[in-house]
């Protein structure tokens, strides 16, 4: 009766054939939304033009600087891109931490904090008066009238600094900057983590029109027609479009799949209500899933003899690598209970398969809502290109695409179930989205993408 109880419980996140193709429909319905300008200011999953008109060439040339915030890890980069026959890039990084204080307190504390990264990096490379370009990877959603204007629309994910939403982030940069008075910057292009990605990937392989980020957050971008972007003037060529597809959802179109373990994680959240879709299927979410699922066992008496510890109790135990150790199918069960352990959960050999099991359920729904979402995006694509069967390469990114035994198989596997027509190349960037970043600033300079 007990195995009984919880398999129905984890019934409500399996989720048959049917109901991904509803999922992959909702989302198109969604896109066009976000497109056309009758839609959309009211649309959930926003479509957000981003001025980058085409993947890189080859001709790409010079020496930028790039930030990378928004991730797990805040990065400071110098990019050398040569162009040419033995075109190359050569990277220099550093890794910065941004303490929670900063991600959560004002504007002015966190681009303070960040441009004093900045300065301690170009100390560290010995380039303080270089005045070099820079591309900012800013991975949240930005209204952008340029390359080089975003105005935050939400924070989302861990961040919530004050007086920032509906400010021009480069602007807020700049000012900061000019706060230090240290060195100076040319601020030319503000880039979301999956346009960065994209290109980074577009750069080898010149089939990618497309990036996904599959991390702390979930998003997807990709090559439109400049037809079919309403909030745009001009009808030739194409632009890429952050769809900001975490969002889809927030109307309430996916309420009938959501339990209320998902309901549960966002009241919890810093964004009630907001980012449903990234709430069901990106890394700084699923461990929170886990987590009300078994308090949910433990107090109906299936789990940790009925009781429930302190640390189940507490927020965020469940990282992206503690869920990707656990479903590791090379671990025995023994060594489960030793992460579980290790995380301060007293389990017996049972407790472990039943986490496990809760672990795998959740993340199978989260790969294949991931997979629904991209299979909308690439047989819109296909449709745009009146194609009877493309083939498309997608850029990825993010710790829960990287690290997770099986995320990035089920996703697959659900993107060729559900777009048929579609041959998808997933190709993992391996360089992070800053040089793409890098790549974008050098086409801005050179005005061409204007
Ligand atoms: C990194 C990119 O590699 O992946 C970032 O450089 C991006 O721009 C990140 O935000 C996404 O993954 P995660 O898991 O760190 O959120
Ligand atoms: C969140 C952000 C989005 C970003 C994604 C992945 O959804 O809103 O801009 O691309 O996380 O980092």
């Amino acid at each position: 009766d007990q195995t009984r109880q919880i398999a129905q419980t984890l019934d409500e996140f399996r989720l048959s054939k049917a109901q991904l193709l509803e999922v992959k429909k909702r989302m198109r319905v969604e896109i066009e939304n976000g497109l056309k300008k009758k839609t959309h200011d009211t649309a959930t999953v926003k479509m957000l033009p981003t001025f980058v008109r085409s993947t890189p060439d080859g001709t790409e040339n010079g020496d930028f600087l790039a930030l990378d915030l928004g991730g797990t890890n805040f990065r400071v980069l110098l990019v050398r891109i040569r162009s040419g026959k033995r075109r190359s890039v050569e990277m220099h990084n550093k890794i910065y931490a941004i303490p929670i204080e900063v991600m959560q307190g004002t504007g002015e504390e966190l681009f303070d904090h960040i441009v004093y990264c900045i300065s301690d990096f170009l100390d560290y490379m010995g380039m303080k008066n270089a005045r070099l370009p820079l591309g900012f990877t800013f991975s949240f959603p930005c209204k952008q009238t340029s390359l080089d204007a975003g105005i935050l629309v939400n924070w989302t994910k861990g961040f919530k600094a004050t007086d920032c939403e509906g400010e021009d982030v480069v602007d807020l940069l700049r000012e900061g900057i000019k706060r230090k008075e240290e060195f100076d910057l040319d601020v030319v292009a503000v880039v979301n983590d999956t346009v960065g990605t994209m290109m980074t990937c577009a750069y080898e392989e010149a089939t990618c029109e497309v990036g996904l980020i599959a991390g702390t957050g979930s998003n997807a971008c990709y090559m439109e027609e400049m037809r079919n972007i309403e909030m745009v003037e001009g009808d030739k060529g194409r632009m890429c479009v952050n769809m900001e597809w975490g969002a889809f959802g927030d109307n309430g179109c996916l309420d009938d799949i959501r339990t209320k373990y998902d309901r549960a994680v966002d009241e919890n959240s810093l964004n009630e209500g907001k980012q449903r879709y990234e709430k069901m299927c990106s890394g700084m979410y699923l461990g929170e899933i886990v987590r009300n699922i078994l308090i949910d066992l433990t107090k109906r008496g299936f789990l940790f003899r009925g009781q429930i510890s302190e640390t189940l109790k507490t927020r965020g135990i469940f990282e992206t690598k503690f869920l990707s150790q656990i479903e590791s199918d090379r671990l025995a069960l023994l060594q489960v209970r030793a992460i579980l352990q290790q995380l301060g959960l007293d389990s017996t050999c049972d407790d472990s398969i039943i986490v496990k099991e809760v672990c795998g359920t959740v993340s199978r729904r989260a790969a294949q809502i991931c997979g629904a979402g991209m299979a909308a995006v690439v047989d819109k694509i296909r449709e745009n290109r009146g194609l009877d069967h493309l083939e498309i390469t997608v850029g990825v990114d993010g710790t829960l695409y990287k690290l997770h035994p099986h995320f990035s198989r089920i996703m697959h596997q659900t993107v060729k179930e559900l777009a048929p027509k579609c041959d998808v190349n997933f190709l993992l960037s391996e360089d992070g989205s800053g040089k793409g970043a890098a790549l974008i600033t050098a086409v801005g300079l050179k005005g061409e993408s204007l």
